[in-house]
């Protein structure tokens, strides 16, 4: 008995790196899983080589599994339609829905032009939303409720420097998730963001990625397990969580509101003075 047998996956980016480990994990539980990568470079550059799904897909099928490879770009409306579609070809319905495609065009924000801005928002924030809205919406129409698990990152909760574009869009993916979350609570839509940490072609040549013990400290298949978690009943109710997840360490994040200071007269009409007076109140610690 697998923790996830009879569930219909569905893993975007999943030619490599964490998505390839998802997909593993995933299937190891019992789920079919759509494989989805394009198959570009590291900056999504040079798309449409086929074999990285396809090499994923083909070693779930071998280990007895059940997987199907996807070629469609997630930044576009109708990639992520036909990606929720080949869930629901393939498999005939899509409970679990994980997006994981990421490009990374790492500037500081005087050289972030255009063309390193919008194909970074174009993959991360609008595919995550071109993916998720289809997902939602087969999962609300079912009535069988559903997972959907978004990927952030510290470079967005915690910031980067270098990192404006893909920071924003990560921001804005954690964002999202709140959002849907709250919306699919009715319909047993769980929702959640992942803060992953691991080493892949996305991080090996960032700044203290060399060290090649790093290699296993932070291997991507140790971020997987917590996706399993999530989208197996191990995780009941959950809903509207980020977790920090990588090198073994499982930590949730949060956005907090410290207590600050409410001003009563005046109308609530704070002078800039007094709130320079008491600005370590209004400070969290
Ligand atoms: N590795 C880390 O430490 C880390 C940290 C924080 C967040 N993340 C996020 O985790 C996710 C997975 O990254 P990874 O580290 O495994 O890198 P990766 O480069 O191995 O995986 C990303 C995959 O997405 C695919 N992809 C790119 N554009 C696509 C598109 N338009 N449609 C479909 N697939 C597309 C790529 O071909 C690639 O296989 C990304 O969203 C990344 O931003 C990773």
């Amino acid at each position: 008995m697998g923790l996830l047998d009879g569930k219909v996956a569905l893993v975007t980016g999943a030619g490599g790196g964490l998505g390839r480990e998802h997909v593993l994990a995933l299937a190891k539980e019992g789920a079919s899983v759509v494989v989805n990568d394009l198959g570009g470079a590291r900056d999504g550059s040079g798309a449409g080589s086929v074999s990285m799904a396809d090499l994923v897909a083909e070693e779930v099928n071998a280990a007895g599994g059940k997987a199907i490879a996807n070629y469609d770009s997630v930044a576009s409306v109708e990639g992520g339609e036909a990606i929720v579609n080949a869930a629901i070809d393939g498999f005939g319905k899509l409970d679990i829905c994980v997006n994981n495609a990421g490009i990374l065009r790492d500037k500081t924000i005087v050289k972030t032009t255009e063309d390193l801005w919008d194909p970074v928002i174009a993959v991360h924030l609008k595919g995550t939303y071109a993916v998720s809205r289809p997902a939602f919406a087969h999962m609300k129409e079912r009535g069988e409720g559903g997972v959907i698990i978004n990927t952030s990152s510290t470079s967005g909760l915690n910031g980067n420097f270098g990192q404006s574009n893909y920071g924003a869009a990560k921001a804005g993916i954690a964002g999202f998730t709140r959002c849907l979350a709250l919306e699919g609570k009715r319909h047993g839509i769980r929702c959640f963001s992942l803060a992953p940490v691991a080493l892949t072609r996305l991080t090996d040549d960032l700044p203290g990625m060399q060290d090649d013990s790093l290699k296993e400290r932070i291997a991507p298949g140790l971020v997987s397990p917590l996706v399993v978690f999530l989208a197996s009943e191990l995780s009941g109710e959950m809903t509207n969580k980020t977790f920090y997840v990588g090198g073994g360490r499982i930590a949730e994040m949060r956005v907090v509101t410290a207590d600050g200071v409410q001003k009563k007269d005046e109308g609530g009409l704070w002078s800039p003075e007094e709130i320079a007076a008491r600005m370590p109140e209004i400070l969290l610690d």
